[in-house]
């Protein structure tokens, strides 16, 4: 771990009392050095300008975060409300999730991969994937442990692991067989299998996907080096041109290795009601349990008995948010190849992974670019390297705007960018 965020602790002294510091300063107090590890957030920057100028009155189409814009399907919202409106469902609700909302997982897991599941031991349910995720880092890892993750990095693999006293080892994961050979020559080194591994296909920042015979390589890895497997399946539902996201928990004997987290945030844009799951091994499951019922209690009721309605009845819906999602994909990669920057067209996922092309790239990281971008052409992205240094070289852009919109932040940045773009004869490849 890198760069502390802040003042190291041991420079926070408190004034002394009665001086005229201490009267007009509020004290410090020395934050855990957990805290102080954690790098500066790198996506601030860009977020400060999207404030700045809107509040100057500038519209940004802001394509910067994976947070779905659209609402969730409505009859979704409506059993909310009916739920909501019965005094009974206001009370602490189980940590681990309602039994009903574990069986309906279940049941998805069923139709979706053919994965026979446990609802009352292979299933948990988590306030979104991320909380989950983190406290799983908690009930696997013990101070100085090595985790390899995915790079570039969606920020939380790397900081849960970190926050957990781990060792995250960001691994290229934007090549999956060699990713895995990594994985393997790392296991069959002195330093032996790391103490977990994680995969997320599709791949957040890179849109990255697998085939299932990846998964089969990665379940013979683990059960031959004894290491247990997280699989962060959160853009399960989000696909494109037919393809379909396969799950880690379909290959044989996988339940004895791994777990996978899903959510609802992506597919069913319920993003900000925070209702993830966790499956697969049974004594993973119970150690996430453990920790959870430490720290919270379940999803707000209602919540839950939305959640399984969804579930049970919501997969066209679905599917046609996944076909919103290609639609604004193909409007985005067509316009951009129009203007002179072709990038590469993701199979799913809510993003398009965009090298910054040559005639920029050899004079501007990809924060600046980013920055440019927003200056010059009032889009927001995220840069590159906000998901680790193997980022660089590249923005992140999110489906999250309409059609419109898209063709709006296209056309833009062909006013600011187009003219370098042609002159210097394509994007050509950034060095
Ligand atoms: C790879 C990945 N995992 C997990 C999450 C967290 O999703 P949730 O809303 O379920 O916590 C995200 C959200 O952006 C993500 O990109």
């Amino acid at each position: 771990m890198n760069q502390p965020t802040s003042q190291p602790a041991s420079e926070m002294v408190p004034p002394r009392e009665g001086s005229a510091v201490a009267a007009d300063l509020p004290p410090t107090f020395p934050v855990a050095s957990r805290i102080e590890q954690l790098p500066p957030y790198l996506f601030a920057r860009i977020n400060k300008l999207t404030y700045d100028k809107r509040r100057a009155g500038c519209d940004v189409i802001d394509m910067s975060m994976g947070n779905p814009t659209d609402p969730p399907a409505q009859f979704i919202i409506d059993k909310l409300a009916e739920a909501a409106n019965d005094p009974r469902n206001h009370g602490y609700a189980p940590a681990t999730g309602i039994a009903s909302l574990r069986r309906e997982v279940a049941s998805r897991y069923l139709r979706k991969w053919g994965v026979r599941l446990d609802p009352e031991t292979e299933v948990i349910s988590t306030l979104g994937s991320k909380e989950g995720f983190g406290h799983l880092c908690l009930a696997l890892i013990n101070p100085g442990d090595d985790v390899i993750v995915p790079a570039p990095s969606y920020p939380s693999h790397v900081y849960a692991v970190a926050l957990a006293s781990g060792n995250p080892l960001a691994i290229d994961t934007t090549q999956p067989d060699r990713f895995l050979g990594e994985v393997a020559r790392r296991c069959e080194s002195p330093a032996g299998p790391p103490k977990l591994l994680v995969v997320n296909f599709p791949h957040n920042p890179s849109t990255t996907v697998v085939e299932p015979a990846f998964y089969r390589d990665v379940v013979a890895l683990a059960r031959r080096h004894s290491f247990p497997v997280i699989s962060d399946l959160a853009y399960s539902d989000v696909a494109f041109d037919g393809y379909e996201t396969p799950s880690i928990l379909a290959v044989e004997g996988a339940k004895k290795f791994a777990v996978e987290f899903t959510t609802m945030s992506k597919g069913y844009s319920m993003a900000g009601w925070r209702v993830g799951f966790c499956a697969g091994n049974p004594q993973i499951v119970k150690a996430l349990s453990t920790i959870k019922t430490y720290y919270d209690y379940g999803m707000f009721r209602p919540i839950q008995i939305a959640a399984v309605v969804g579930l049970r009845d919501g997969e066209a819906e679905v599917v046609a948010q996944s076909q919103v999602y290609q639609r604004r994909r193909d409007v985005l990669c067509e316009g951009l190849a129009r203007i002179g920057w072709p990038v590469e067209v993701p199979k799913a996922s809510m993003f398009v992974w965009a090298r910054i092309p040559a005639v920029f790239a050899d004079r501007m990281n990809s924060m600046d670019f980013a920055a440019k971008l927003l200056e010059e052409a009032d889009v927001a992205v995220s840069p590159g390297a906000g998901f680790g240094p193997a980022g660089e070289g590249f923005l992140r852009m999110a489906l999250i705007e309409n059609e419109n919109r898209i063709r709006q932040a296209v056309k833009q940045i062909g006013r600011a960018i187009g003219g370098e773009l042609r002159s210097a004869g394509g994007p050509g490849q950034a060095s």
